[in-house]
């Protein structure tokens, strides 16, 4: 078999086989193919799109690039969720347990963020003792007995998809469907899910601007999910104003144990029921996505929810206690309001530049060596839709510092306030096949 060939073949429209598809990934990860090849074939990808038959295969082929988790020694089915990201996405901090509570093993593998906040390891992290540093005995003896646990990321996971992902970043081939669909797939097939819940972010503040491509991203992702014997569901959610209130690491820890004890943000608690009942039900435990919510709701209501969380804290070194007083939780030396400007209805929160705004006070890394300041960030006081008068807060800033007037600046830049504006839509679709 010939590299020429195989993009050729792509370029003027043909079908690539699972061998070529083999070919091609086997020889770029050991370093047998160049650069060069593989970005021309990613560009005849680009347009020439892929069919279902060769997007599982690409998948797969990355799958099988590098170290595959066996979770084998878990018993139930590990349904595990990915989100496209987004601005104060506090999802998992709340899922894991709640679904944990209902008997839905969560074996979560996760890293730290490259963002605006870091990621689900690093907000644990904000309670004192928590750590991720356990074995991989440790971790299965946890998720059988107690139905949840997070270890820190191990291994050589599709070593295919990062090269491949690095160099489509530099020779314009990010943005295609069928390279952005198996990219995220091989990542949590490698990572052990038996199911797979897709929380595709549309709006400013996501990787998706519209609806459309979300939808397509989604449904692909859905298709590859079920083609290789993964169940998939996938929904598109709003992300065009950051999620719930509190964007940074302790802030976030905060607002998770207020959801998870019936007391969070409509939005954020709207969000978890949606993408829970998803995992409920591909894990066995519910018939359908109503028995599924009911199921949740009830366990948020009578407390298993939140002891759970406490429970899976504990587990891992962690101070159990933050959960009936969060005042435990790292502190910020400095809070600040930022007044509205004028008075009307909030009509926009531009998400990814208010994460920026959570970065600039040390909440996020700018680059992998930062290093991440647990108890700043921002809580929002006003969402879209909500009525402001002048003078009212908009947003308190939780600094380490005293000055922050680039902060406030970046705020007042990226909140509108306008005369009418309605709430918008969180959950945009629902797919489940
Ligand atoms: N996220 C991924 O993991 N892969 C892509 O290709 C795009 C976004
Ligand atoms: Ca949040």
């Amino acid at each position: 078999m010939r590299m020429v060939d195989i993009i050729a073949k792509k370029r003027d429209g043909g079908e690539l086989s699972q061998e070529e598809i083999e070919f091609f990934i086997t020889g770029y990860t050991n370093g047998e193919i160049p650069d060069y090849q593989a970005s021309a074939l990613a560009m005849a990808i680009y347009f020439q799109d892929m069919n279902d038959d060769e997007r599982a295969s690409l998948t797969m082929a990355m799958v099988e690039s590098g170290d595959q988790i066996d979770l084998s020694a878990i018993d139930g089915i590990k349904v595990d969720k990915h989100s496209t990201g987004g601005v104060g996405d506090t999802t998992t901090l709340v899922l894991a347990p709640l679904v944990a509570a209902l008997g839905v093993p969560v074996a979560k593998m996760s890293g730290r963020g490259l963002g605006h906040t870091g990621g689900t390891i690093d907000k644990l992290e904000a309670v004192e003792g928590f750590h991720v540093e356990i074995t991989e005995d440790e971790f299965t003896r946890l998720v059988n007995e107690h139905k949840v646990a997070v270890i820190g990321q191990s291994g050589n996971l599709t070593p295919a998809d990062k090269k491949l992902y690095a160099l489509r970043d530099v020779t314009g081939t990010v943005n295609s469907i069928p390279l952005i669909a198996s990219s995220i797939m091989s990542k949590k097939i490698a990572a052990g899910a038996d199911a797979i819940v897709l929380d595709v972010k549309t709006g400013a503040g996501a990787f998706m601007k519209t609806d459309e491509d979300a939808e397509r991203l989604a449904r692909a992702m859905v298709k590859i999910g079920n083609n290789v014997g993964r169940r998939t569901m996938a929904i598109i959610s709003d992300m065009s104003q950051p999620l719930g209130f509190a964007i940074g690491n302790a802030l976030e820890v905060q607002e998770a144990i207020e959801t998870l004890r019936g007391e969070g943000p409509e939005d954020l608690t709207e969000l978890v029921l949606t993408l829970g009942s998803q995992m409920v039900v591909l894990g066995g435990k519910a018939d359908n996505l109503d028995a599924a919510r009911v199921k949740l709701q009830q366990v948020i209501a009578n407390g298993a929810a939140l002891e759970k969380f406490r429970d899976f804290l504990v587990n891992q070194g962690g101070d159990g206690s933050v959960v009936d007083d969060v005042s435990k939780l790292p502190q910020a030396a400095y809070t600040i309001e930022v007044p509205a400007q004028a008075g009307g209805v909030v009509s926009r929160i531009v998400a990814d530049e208010i994460g920026v705004a959570s970065m600039l006070l040390g909440a996020g890394r700018a680059t992998k060596e930062d290093t991440i300041d647990l108890a700043v960030g921002l809580m929002l006081r006003k969402k879209v839709g909500d009525k402001v008068e002048a003078g009212e807060s908009l947003v308190t800033i939780y600094a380490n510092r005293e000055d922050v007037a680039d902060v406030k600046q970046k705020i007042y830049d990226n909140i509108e306030i306008s005369a009418h504006a309605d709430a918008p839509t969180l959950i945009h679709t629902i797919i489940t096949e």
